[in-house]
């Protein structure tokens, strides 16, 4: 198996500010601080993290070893280690395709603010509008929502079509360390506003009342696990994409280590960006997905240098969200360019084609196409974005995860990723916990979510609570 023409990372660091870029996105920025304002603040904070260090750390060591072992993309990946698995992978290139359509509408927002708040940095961008009115007016407008759409996938398919080293490596170690000095910027300004400490004690102030029923605890649990999953960029192949082109000697369990590490460290410093700057201006911290958008409106209208901070931190989403569609896209092209033989070029175009026409209804569905509901398997009705998040996120994730742990576990043996681990010579202590972990606990958690967005676990609970 040679990787002629597939790229190879020209350095770890390269590959970790690509890894870290990957799962660095609107997970971070826009998930995680509302479902933390949603799931009762420090409660969530505490389970999302055991999650990230017992799970994360888990199936991300296996999915980089994964695609190195193999050397191919999550199709041929799973297909090498058994025949059968290799629906897995297609099951990760539809999982991908489908974040991508409403990932890119929703981080193709954060240009359009970019632009409004530079242009009010100098004057009148909002035109004195309210975050609601605003936000209102232009998701409903389908020619805007449909071009910033188009201008959010050029520019992701602009990068990836320029290759791994050259193109998606080169951006992810320039853009990565600007975003963290950004976000410093804003977190300095957000909890030296009056009133800010609210929101820090919102986030650690131990308090574990949604503990106190089963269903609101599992709600916690299971939403946690779905953050952590999406945030680590995890269950549909981009892992072992990313981890496919890397060279033998790459130390994996560092950097599996490494990655949820600055993932998790970047979510709760957004949430501190976020959250005491919520509080000061009086807005309700569990607003829910307009949080980033509309919430964030009212922050920067009433903060003292308000237009510049806001620039800055659409600036930083915009990136954020472009170094994780990168990597959504790149499963795409590297199916297209392992398994089909086309060229990066071709294959890349072809999919930025087939993800801008599938996002169009998630880009009107604010607008014209706002009175579409689609029903979830538990019967919830919800509209085209949310239904897409669900389907992506809850369904076909969980679903990657569980498949993979069951491929590693189970089909194959986990010493044989043990030895993938260890090929380049280090001593990896942990592998009988590692490989326990694969096998039986990671599996029944991942389950337990997939249950969750079923709407099968409330049947389970109400059974027992009769
Ligand atoms: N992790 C990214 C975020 O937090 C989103 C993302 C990128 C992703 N690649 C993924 C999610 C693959 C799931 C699977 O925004």
């Amino acid at each position: 198996m040679s990787d002629k023409g597939r790229g190879t990372w020209g350095s770890n660091f390269g590959f970790l500010m690509a890894a870290v870029g990957s799962a660095v996105g609107l997970g971070n920025l826009w998930g995680f601080p509302y479902k933390l304002g949603k799931n009762g603040g420090f409660a969530f904070l505490l389970v999302y993290i055991i999650f990230v260090a017992v799970v994360g750390v888990v199936v991300i060591l296996g999915e980089l070893a994964l695609g190195r072992k193999t050397k191919l993309s999550p199709v041929g990946a799973n297909r090498a280690i058994n025949k059968r698995f290799a629906f897995n992978g297609w099951l990760g290139v539809l999982a991908s395709f489908i974040i991508l359509s409403f990932y890119s509408v929703l981080g193709s927002w954060s240009i359009k603010y970019f632009f409004t708040y530079c242009i009010e940095i100098f004057g009148s961008g909002f035109n004195g509008m309210s975050g609601p009115e605003f936000f209102g007016n232009f998701t409903a407008d389908p020619v805007q929502s449909i071009i910033y759409q188009l201008i959010f996938i050029i520019l992701t398919s602009a990068i990836v079509i320029v290759g791994v080293q050259s193109g998606i490596e080169k951006f992810s170690k320039i853009m990565m360390p600007c975003l963290f000095i950004m976000l410093i910027i804003i977190i300095i300004r957000s909890v030296t506003l009056p009133g800010a400490m609210q929101g820090i004690e919102f986030m650690f102030k131990p308090d574990f009342s949604v503990f106190s029923d089963v269903k609101s605890s599992f709600d916690v649990i299971a939403s946690a696990l779905a953050q952590m999953f999406f945030s680590l960029s995890l269950g549909m192949g981009t892992m072992v994409c990313y981890g496919s082109y890397l060279n033998k000697n790459s130390n994996l369990v560092k950097n599996a280590v490494l990655i949820p590490v600055f993932d998790t460290l970047i979510a709760v410093m957004a949430g501190l960006a976020i959250m005491p700057a919520v509080f000061a201006t009086g807005i309700d911290p569990a607003a829910g997905p307009s949080l980033l958008y509309i919430t964030l409106h009212g922050v920067f209208e009433s903060m003292p240098g308000g237009a510049f901070f806001g620039a800055l931190f659409y600036l930083l989403v915009a990136i954020a969200a472009l170094t994780s569609s990168i990597s959504l896209l790149e499963v795409s092209t590297s199916y297209f360019v392992d398994e089909k033989k086309w060229s990066r070029k071709k294959a890349t175009v072809i999919a930025t084609i087939a993800i801008f026409v599938v996002g169009i209804p998630t880009a009107l569905s604010f607008g014209l196409l706002g009175d579409v509901k689609l029903m979830a398997l538990n019967g919830e009705l919800m509209g085209i974005l949310d239904w897409m998040d669900y389907v992506g996120e809850y369904l076909l994730m969980t679903l990657g995860a569980l498949l993979m742990c069951i491929l590693i576990g189970w089909v194959a043996k986990p010493s044989m990723f043990v030895a993938e681990i260890e090929q380049s010579g280090y001593n990896f202590k942990y592998k009988r916990l590692w490989s326990f972990m694969i096998k039986f606990v990671t599996p029944v958690l991942v389950f337990i979510t997939f249950l969750t967005a079923t709407g099968l676990f409330d049947k389970i609970i109400a059974l027992f609570s009769k």
